[in-house]
C-alpha cells in the first residue's frame, strides 16, 4: 500500500508566488505593456541558446504562429510524424495547410528520417519535427533534406526541456523551436508557450500572429503601448498583418519564468525517476523503454516504454496496468491515438475550413504502419515526481508487480 506521509510536492517552491505578487502590484497584467513575457522569453532563449523567444498563450498556438510565420500558404504542405498529440495536425489545418503523415522509428518512437524523404513533395513548405516524451529525433538527415529541398523545420519540444542531440540542445537545430508550458510540461504555468529562434523576421510575424497583427511588433518587442501619443493618435493605422490574440497573460508568465529558474532542478528530477524505473524494467524482456541513441539525452517527460507482455507473460496491456494501479502504482497513459485515426480526422471536420483545399483529401488506416503498431503497446510512466522517495516507492511497486507475473 502507499504510505500515505508520502506526497508529491507542490510544484511551487520557488520564487512563483513573490512574482505573482508584483505582477498583481505592477501597472499592467498584459503583454502588451507590462515586463514579464519579456523577461520570460529573454531567459529562455538564453538558457536554450537562441537569439529570440516569443511567449504566447500554448503550445499549440506557437506551433500555428510558427507555421504562419514560415509563409505557409493555403494547400501548401505541413510534414509531422504519428507518434504525437492531435496538435501539431491542429496547428496545420488551422493554417490551411494540408497535414502529411510520416511513419516512426519504432525503437525511438521519433519520425524516421527514410520516411519523411518519400513524404517530401513541391509543396511542403515546414517539417515539424516532435521530441516524444523529451527525445529529439535524429535531426542531421532531417536538416539536410531540408536544406535541399528549402523547408522549414520547426522543433516541436512541447515534451522536452534542456535534452541533447549530438551534443547540441534541443530548439537550436531547427529554425524554429515550440514549447509548451501546459500543466504536465517541464517547465508549466498552467498554459503557456514559447517559440525560439535566431531569425529575427520568423520571430517578428511570431509575434504578429499572436498579437493580433500589431505593426509595432517586433522581434524582441511584445509591447504595443511604449509610446502614448501615437498610440492615441486617431489618425494612427495599427495592423499591417493578420493576428489572433494568442498572448500570454503577465501572470503566467511570472509563474514560468519562476518555474525556468528552477529548469535544471525539475528536469534532473524527471530523469532520475525515469532511471529508477528503467533500472526495474531491466529485469524483464516485456517493457522496453524508448531506446535513447548514442550521443542523445532524453529530457524524460515521461518514460516511453514498448509492452511486450502480451506475448511474453501472456497478460494483456489493460491487465498489467491495472494491477500496477491496484498495487498503489500511478495510473499508465497509453499513446494517443496516430492522429489521422482520431474522429476529427476520419469525420472529415476540417473540410469546411477550406474546401477547395481539403475536398479531396482522405486519411485511411494502414498510412503509418509502424506507428500504428506500436501505438497500441506505448504506455508512458510518470516522471513528475518531486520527491525522489515517492518515485522509489512507485518503482518498487512496479517491481512487485513484475515479479507476479514471472
Ligand atoms: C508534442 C506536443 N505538441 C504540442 C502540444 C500542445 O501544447 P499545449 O497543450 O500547450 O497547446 C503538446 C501538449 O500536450 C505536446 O505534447
Amino acid at each position: 500500500m502507499p504510505n500515505k506521509d508520502l506526497n508529491n510536492p507542490i510544484k511551487y517552491l520557488g520564487n512563483e508566488l513573490d512574482y505573482i505578487k508584483k505582477v498583481l502590484q505592477s501597472e499592467s497584467w498584459s503583454a502588451t505593456g507590462g515586463n514579464w513575457n519579456q523577461e520570460l522569453e529573454k531567459a529562455f532563449a538564453r538558457k536554450i541558446g537562441t537569439r529570440f523567444g516569443v511567449a504566447l498563450n500554448s503550445g499549440t498556438s506557437t506551433l500555428h504562429a510558427a507555421i504562419e510565420a514560415a509563409g505557409v500558404k493555403p494547400g501548401d504542405e505541413v510534414i509531422s510524424p504519428t507518434i504525437t498529440v492531435m496538435m501539431d495536425t491542429t496547428a496545420t489545418l488551422h493554417a490551411n495547410a494540408v497535414p502529411v503523415y510520416v511513419d516512426v522509428d519504432p525503437e525511438t518512437f521519433t519520425i524516421s528520417p527514410k520516411d519523411l524523404e518519400r513524404k517530401i513533395t513541391s509543396k511542403t513548405k515546414v517539417i515539424i519535427t516532435v521530441g516524444i516524451y523529451g527525445l529529439s529525433p535524429d535531426m542531421d538527415p532531417i536538416m539536410k533534406l531540408a536544406k535541399k529541398h528549402d523547408i522549414v523545420v520547426i522543433e516541436d519540444n512541447a515534451q522536452c526541456f534542456m535534452n541533447t542531440y549530438k551534443g547540441r540542445i534541443a530548439g537550436t537545430i531547427g529554425h524554429m523551436s515550440s514549447y509548451s508550458f501546459e500543466n504536465t510540461k517541464h517547465i508549466s504555468c498552467g498554459e503557456g508557450g514559447i517559440i525560439l529562434t535566431d531569425n529575427e523576421k520568423y520571430a517578428e510575424m511570431v509575434r504578429k500572429v499572436g498579437g493580433h497583427g500589431f505593426k509595432n511588433l517586433k522581434a524582441e518587442e511584445g509591447r504595443i503601448r511604449l509610446n502614448a501619443d501615437i498610440f492615441q493618435n486617431p489618425d494612427y493605422k495599427r495592423h499591417d498583418e493578420l493576428g489572433w490574440n494568442y498572448r500570454l497573460n503577465e501572470f503566467s508568465a511570472a509563474i514560468a519564468l519562476a518555474q525556468l529558474e528552477r529548469g535544471e532542478e525539475l528536469v534532473n528530477m524527471r530523469i532520475k525517476s525515469a532511471r529508477l524505473f528503467i533500472d526495474v524494467m531491466a529485469d524483464t524482456d516485456y517493457l522496453i523503454p524508448q531506446k535513447v541513441p548514442e550521443g542523445y539525452t532524453n529530457s524524460y517527460y515521461t518514460l516511453g516504454v514498448l509492452y511486450k507482455g502480451e506475448e511474453s507473460i501472456g497478460v494483456s496491456w489493460s491487465e498489467f496496468r491495472k494491477a500496477y494501479v491496484e498495487a498503489g502504482g500511478d495510473g499508465i497513459y497509453g499513446a494517443w491515438s496516430v492522429p489521422y485515426l482520431e474522429p476529427m480526422m476520419t469525420e472529415r471536420k476540417y473540410v469546411k475550413r477550406c474546401p477547395w483545399v481539403y475536398e479531396k483529401i482522405y486519411y485511411e488506416p494502414g498510412l503509418c504502419p509502424a506507428a500504428e503498431h506500436i501505438q497500441k503497446q506505448l504506455m508512458q510512466f510518470k516522471t513528475n515526481y518531486r520527491d525522489m522517495k515517492l518515485a522509489e516507492m512507485k518503482a518498487d511497486i512496479l517491481r512487485k508487480v513484475i515479479k507476479k507475473f514471472s
